[in-house]
């Protein structure tokens, strides 16, 4: 019989209590990096709830502008606006109306709130489209690529004239970042900060969002976003468009995509971000709903996840929560 080998190397000495624990954590998040995805409905009176994400609604002007100063005060970074419009049609024409519903909120969010936070909208077709893609289709109803960067540079100067600080470019069209980038520019905004999904992926996580912006889709998005099996396409598409002025890159969804994240965070020279999709919310809202899972844990380990993987900003619609819970902790 051998003496038993006693252990030299002792990890657990610095997890041993809660003090040691949150002095050597690795990573810290804070509300600052968070981003609140907020859904404004065209015409609605009250807010109405989204069935498939539970404490999500569609907001009236009047409610985004409650859930504008709830953002401001628990120091959340910025919000990210979607447009419910009532009315949809083949070039989603509400997206490049002035008094479209999401140049209205941006206006609102702008004026409200444009000191405190970072007033961001998504720029992509399909909240405004009947067909529900997110471009212009051909005559053969192809997402036809380059019509719809003709749209998308009308819409950059719409959001950026209703007051839009930064542009989530989220409907991968090839170029759409370098097209809307060159004509903010001659349009004299070279202010407007350009967010770029680079790596979108085609994702069954976006289903809640279907019905969050009551999308009419037939079909699916895969001849224009990445196909989940693909990791160095979505460096690809990262470089890409940081080569075509992206000044933030986004990974999307983000928890089944973290080597996705942490492969862009190792090398982007701009800030890398992740979107914390519907389905990632709604099937931990559904979980623990059952009683399955410790909601509140959840939560806040998911997120440090993505930020442990490589993430500088998180959108989440966990984002004010989250905020108000940490800065109490
Ligand atoms: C495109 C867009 C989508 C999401 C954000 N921007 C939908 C899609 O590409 O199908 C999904 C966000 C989510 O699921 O939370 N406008």
């Amino acid at each position: 019989m051998t003496e038993p080998q006693f252990p030299t190397v002792r990890p657990r000495r610095l997890r041993s209590t809660p003090a040691w624990r949150r002095l050597v954590a690795e990573t810290r998040v804070h509300a600052s990096q968070l981003v609140l995805p907020v859904f404004v409905r065209e015409g609605a009176t009250e807010p109405v709830p989204i069935g498939s994400m539970p404490g999500v609604v569609q907001h009236t002007t009047d409610s985004l502008k409650a859930e504008l100063q709830r953002a401001a005060t628990a120091g959340i970074g910025g919000i990210m606006l979607f447009g419910v419009p009532e009315h949809k049609d083949a070039d989603g024409s509400g997206a490049t109306d002035p008094d479209g519903i999401l140049n209205v909120a941006t206006r609102i969010a702008a004026e409200e709130i444009g000191d405190a936070l970072v007033v961001q909208t998504d720029l992509c077709l399909d909240e405004f489209t009947d067909h529900g893609h997110c471009g212009v289709l051909d005559e053969q109803g192809r997402v036809d690529n380059d019509a719809t960067l003709e749209r998308y540079r009308d819409m950059a100067l719409a959001q950026a004239e209703a007051g839009s600080a930064l542009l989530g470019l989220s409907g991968m069209m090839d170029g759409q970042v370098a097209v809307v980038r060159e004509a903010l520019d001659a349009a004299g905004r070279p202010d407007v900060a350009l967010l770029g999904y680079a790596a979108k992926y085609a994702s069954a996580f976006y289903g809640p969002f279907r019905e969050a912006v009551q999308s009419s889709l037939q079909g699916d998005r895969r001849t224009y976003q990445l196909d989940p099996a693909n990791r160095r396409e979505g460096g690809r598409e990262v470089a890409l468009d940081v080569a075509e002025g992206a000044d933030i890159v986004m990974v999307k969804p983000a928890m089944s995509y973290l080597d996705v994240l942490a492969d862009a965070a190792a090398v982007s020279p701009v800030p890398v971000w992740a979107y914390q999709v519907s389905g990632e919310y709604s099937m931990v809202e559904a979980a623990a709903a059952n009683g399955w899972i410790d909601r509140e844990r959840t939560i806040d380990e998911t997120i440090t996840g993505i930020v442990r993987a490589g993430a500088e900003g998180v959108l989440t619609y966990w984002a004010i929560e989250a905020a108000e819970r940490w800065s109490r902790a």
